[in-house]
């Protein structure tokens, strides 16, 4: 048995410390009024992919894990307008935002966004139809991606959905450049998990539904859909 054959067993032996999370408050916290760019440049063709794929129903409630400054947050509102859409981000700053720009763009929906750490969501046990994910899992220890992912299985119902977008490590040269980015600013970048994933949402039972790999200019994202 090698690594190789159980990129599960890679993550857990893996050396990388543990989950910085006071730290990447802070950097999220300082960079939220520009974050918006970064997603437009990077993420936003793998969030339109996750809207295409998840199956999110207008009338559900869904879980935005890690919103960011709320691009995608704004795109599930807007496809669950007579649902409950709600939001979580350890940065109080990114948090506020996207609550700030939600209320304002969609007012009298059914949405709400705070400050809350992934590794303990406020939240009942099977009380979401979908649970939606974009680029978190990177900056967590592998002890705290393993935890999480319990956490999304936890909060979701029987045969709900769980969408994950993680950054893609098909590409040597961008593996390398963001190798040298992780070490420099590890609270903001993390390291790259996405070969890991799929063995352990397959070890909590989750079913893959869908898997797609996509590039937006140099950037590779994975968008992974699952069920309960
Ligand atoms: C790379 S950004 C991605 C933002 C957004 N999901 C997107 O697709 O553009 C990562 C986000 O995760 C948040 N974050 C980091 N650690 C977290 C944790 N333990 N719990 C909740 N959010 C966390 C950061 O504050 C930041 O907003």
């Amino acid at each position: 048995m090698n690594q190789v054959d159980f990129p599960a067993l890679a993550l857990r032996s893996e050396r990388f410390p543990k989950t910085i999370a006071d730290q990447t408050r802070k950097v999220y916290d300082r960079v939220s009024f520009i974050y918006p760019a970064s997603t437009f440049f990077f993420h936003s063709k793998a969030h339109k992919c996750v809207i295409e794929d998840a199956g999110i129903a207008d009338g559900s409630r869904v879980l935005e894990v890690a919103t960011g400054s709320g691009e995608m947050f704004r795109r599930l509102v807007e496809k669950n307008p007579r649902g409950q859409t709600i939001g979580v981000d350890i940065s109080p700053n990114m948090a506020a935002k996207t609550q700030r720009q939600v209320r304002r763009e969609f007012p009298g929906t059914g949405t709400h966004c705070q400050a809350v750490d992934a590794r303990q969501l406020p939240f009942r046990d099977e009380s979401f139809d979908s649970v939606v994910c974009c680029y978190l899992l990177e900056l967590l220890g592998q002890d705290d991606v393993v935890a999480v992912l319990e956490e999304f299985h936890r909060v979701l119902r029987h045969r709900g959905r769980l969408a994950l977008v993680l950054i893609g490590q098909n590409t040597e040269m961008f593996n390398r450049a963001y190798r040298v980015a992780g070490s420099l600013i590890p609270a903001f970048w993390g390291r790259q998990v996405e070969q890991s994933v799929p063995a352990l949402i397959k070890d909590l039972d989750f079913r893959v539904q869908s898997d797609r790999i996509l590039r937006q200019g140099f950037y590779p994202s994975r968008v992974l859909v699952a069920q309960k």
